[in-house]
């Protein structure tokens, strides 16, 4: 049985990650970590945990934990991780890893001379229609790759985001928050990026909260955009933004990302995640479901046609990080597709500043 703490007991561990320690019955919960007292008793009681601390020393130096779900703001990934790596704790760290790419390098290094299981908690990786799009793209069945798009539209609300509205507790905003997972599934279907041209820009000034109280506001982008060159040789455009009216859709947005080849193109949709768009040449774009084994990460329990299916592919998560402790391999995607991918959004801030194509220099 593999003991987990989740350290960060916010929206994302309550969506994802304990439905998903739930679903299996190789894991545990067995403790919880959050500075919110309120909070933590709730969850407690609601994930029935009685081990409960505002601490994160103490999860790292209880001998009853075996691995970690660090879900935390963004500031907070990297002292929390190398507090659990150096105590021998297997880590899943939510994106981005760190409040830059010399942070989630640090990590990734830690974590690999440590010789813990790592794992960047990279959700649409998980997608079945994403799994499908990866199957194509590495059978040969698109042709020679050329050219990648993505696009991440939310409708949220613009007033205050909390922590994730400063640059000194979040690194950056739609760009570490929502495109640096495109920029992550877009390098794992076609490999590195070599070379951005980025921009990013800030709509709203978020200076009030939600209950109508004054706050300081934003300094981060609500909108970033890329287009990039792959080692490959092939070409990739991104834009995302959190704050585009009419996108709402129950929450899900509007999420796009296709890949075009010599002999075909593939589409990926959050809001249909059980199929794909697939064309030929000379066709037109047709709805087709994706392979059964498409459905699940192999040897999960967890039954595709129980719940949401924009939901229900993120539970896998937490099952491949015990499936690599249990198997004694590394877990994917890791710490340095975390740093990976960092980089790249890192280079995206960069041009946007000088104005220039930038290179991406990873360096783990
Ligand atoms: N992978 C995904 O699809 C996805 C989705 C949402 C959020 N996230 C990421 O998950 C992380 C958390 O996001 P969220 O939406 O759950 O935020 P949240 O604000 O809802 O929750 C964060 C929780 O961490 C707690 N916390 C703060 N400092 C802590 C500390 N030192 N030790 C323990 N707990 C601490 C807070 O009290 C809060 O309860 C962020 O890094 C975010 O980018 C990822």
């Amino acid at each position: 049985m593999i003991r987990y703490a989740i350290i960060g007991a916010g929206a994302v561990s309550d969506y994802h990650h304990v439905p998903g320690l739930r679903l299996d019955p190789r894991a545990e919960l067995v403790a919880v970590c959050d500075p919110n007292e309120s909070l933590l008793d709730q969850r407690g009681r609601d994930w029935d945990v009685s081990k409960v601390t505002t601490d994160f020393n103490a999860i790292a130096s209880d001998p009853d934990v075996d691995a970690v779900v660090i879900a935390t703001p963004n500031f907070t990934h990297k002292p929390i991780a190398l507090a659990c790596i150096e105590a021998g704790k297997h880590v899943m760290c939510e994106k981005p890893l760190g409040l830059s790419y010399e942070e989630a390098a640090e990590m990734a290094r830690a974590a690999e001379t440590a010789g813990v299981k790592h794992m960047t908690a990279f959700t649409y990786r998980f997608a079945p229609s994403m799994r499908c799009l990866h199957r194509l793209v590495h059978t040969g069945a698109l042709g020679t790759v050329r050219h990648f798009r993505s696009q991440r539209f939310l409708d949220l609300p613009e007033t205050s985001w909390g922590w994730r509205q400063y640059k000194k507790l979040a690194g950056a905003g739609d760009l570490y928050d929502m495109t640096i997972h495109r920029i992550d599934f877009a390098m794992d279907l076609l490999g590195p990026v070599q070379s951005v041209c980025g921009a990013v820009a800030t709509f709203c000034p978020r200076d009030e909260t939600k209950q109508g109280e004054p706050c300081d506001p934003s300094d981060v982008d609500d909108w970033s955009a890329l287009i990039g060159r792959f080692t490959s040789g092939a070409v990739g455009v991104w834009e995302g933004s959190t704050v585009m009216k009419g996108h709402h859709n129950n929450g899900f947005g509007w999420e796009w990302a296709e890949v075009n080849g010599s002999e075909g193109s593939a589409v990926y949709r959050l809001t249909e995640p059980n199929t794909i768009l697939f064309g030929k040449p000379g066709e037109s774009l047709q709805t087709v479901p994706v392979p059964d084994d498409c459905l699940v990460i192999e040897g999960s329990p967890r039954d595709p046609s129980q719940g949401v299916p924009s939901t229900v592919f993120r539970y896998d998560l937490v099952y491949e990080l015990t499936s690599a402790i249990i198997e004694d391999r590394p877990a994917i995607p890791g710490f340095d597709h975390g740093a990976a991918a960092q980089a790249v959004a890192d280079a995206v801030l960069k041009s946007n500043e000088t104005g220039q194509w930038v290179d991406v220099n990873v360096n783990t």
